[in-house]
């Protein structure tokens, strides 16, 4: 089925910062759109997000540079051509940018057509969308299963996304159970009563980006006994019923080789931090550790690698592979991490996103597939990470709509709609 329109608009995501929705019209009439999310605590490689820096509008974060392009280039080159092969279109806006980050039309501009080109595809393959995603991309020699993930729920925020409290970014619990609707009840349920006790403790329960939690408590420390506390009142266990993990995105606190932690007032060595993880990490049983060392220091990832092998902990990278296939395959080659954070922004296009996703899991490793801080109402992560089979979703606390949305979508399939 062929398009024959694509126009973007200027919308908000749930910071108040404008971003892109694209609409792509078939030739029957029918109409699919799709939004893109924002990052706060950014990789330096991720491909570019366009923005107008003109201080007249939004302080200069305007979009409208990156929609012209969307109207204007990308419409003319797409117009006319079928969706059923989205992976072609893709290829189409690649060529037409021509730069390596897209920093010609914008990553922005390109990921907010291939989202929409894709939801039209599913459309005329007549398929929910995890199922299209599954068919077109995941048989024959990438054959994956769709199968649920584990979610990965940020109940307390700190780093960038609160912005005062916290080095570590992300303090998460991952229930155990992999059915959507009851992980989501558990998770909902310890939210709540953290806040519960965070009250009787007088401390905020205000919420950071994602919609956790971001207290004054006195330490890292504090923070895992008081979830576990939350935890306990309802009778859910560590290990038994949920795990701990954490976002350090280290590459925040990481400054002139040594990371600064202004929390305890303290600067440590990548040594003296591993430490500390390999510490904190058996203490309470953290599962998964996200982005433990800055961006670029490869070597300490390998290093807590191997140890994190010998205590079963899972180790993500992020802002260290930028959803890059060839950071990816450079991080499988020295062994950096043991999984893969997958953001559709980072690098720009669906069809290049599932090529990240297939590396990492030939290398037998983990897929984690991850919303924004600076998020919108759309749900195409919920589809894509069922879809590809990927063992963890990262989309936020058990507040804030933006972050519910993807639960909800993720409830929606289980329940077969
Ligand atoms: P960001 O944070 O969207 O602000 O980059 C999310 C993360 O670091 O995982
Ligand atoms: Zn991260």
């Amino acid at each position: 089925m062929k398009i024959s329109e694509i126009r973007a608009i200027e919308i908000l995501d749930s910071r108040g910062k404008p971003t892109i929705r694209t609409f792509v019209t078939l030739e029957d009439g029918s109409t699919h759109s799709a939004s893109v999310p924002s990052g706060a605590s950014t990789g330096t490689h991720e491909a570019l997000e366009l923005r107008d820096q003109d201080p007249k509008r939004f302080l200069g974060q305007g979009v409208m540079s990156a929609i012209g392009n969307v109207n204007t280039t990308i419409e003319a080159e797409l117009v006319g051509k079928d969706v059923v092969e989205p992976r072609e279109i893709d290829a189409s806006m690649l060529r037409l940018d021509g730069t390596e980050n897209k920093s010609k039309l914008g990553a922005n501009a390109i990921l907010s057509v291939s989202l929409a080109v894709h939801r039209a595809a599913a459309y005329a393959h007549n398929l929910p969308l995890w199922n299209f995603l599954n068919t077109y991309y995941f048989s024959g020699d990438h054959k994956v299963e769709a199968s649920f993930p584990r979610l990965m729920v940020n109940v307390v925020n700190g780093g960038k996304h609160a912005g005062w409290n916290f080095d570590i970014q992300e303090f998460m619990i991952m229930p155990l159970s992999t059915k959507p609707a009851e992980s989501v009840r558990i998770a909902a349920e310890i939210f709540a009563e953290l806040g519960n006790v965070l009250k009787s403790k007088k401390l905020s329960t205000l919420v950071g980006d994602e919609g956790g939690y971001s207290p004054a408590l006195s330490s890292n420390e504090e923070v895992f006994e008081t979830i576990e506390k939350a935890a306990g009142n309802l009778g859910y266990s560590r290990n038994k019923d949920y795990h701990f993990a954490v976002d350090c995105a280290a590459t925040e606190f990481f400054e002139n080789g040594s990371y600064i932690l202004k929390k305890n007032n303290q600067t440590k060595s990548a040594q003296e931090l591993m430490d500390y993880y390999a510490e904190i990490g058996q203490k309470y049983t953290i599962q998964s550790f996200e982005d433990p060392f800055a961006e670029d220091d490869w070597e300490t990832f390998s290093r807590f690698t191997e140890l994190a092998e010998k205590h079963q902990f899972q180790i993500v990278g992020d802002d260290l592979f930028v959803t890059n296939p060839h950071r990816i395959e450079k991080g499988i080659n020295q062994k950096a991490a043991n999984a893969v954070l997958i953001k559709l922004n980072q690098i720009g296009s669906v069809s290049e996103t599932i090529t990240a996703i297939q590396m990492t899991q030939r290398a037998g490793w983990n897929v984690a597939v991850s919303h924004r801080s600076g998020e919108t109402e759309d749900t195409f992560i919920a589809d894509l990470a069922y879809g590809s089979g990927a063992e963890f979703i990262k989309t936020g606390s058990m507040s804030r709509s933006e972050r519910l949305a993807k639960y909800n979508r993720l409830i929606e399939i289980e329940n077969q709609f």
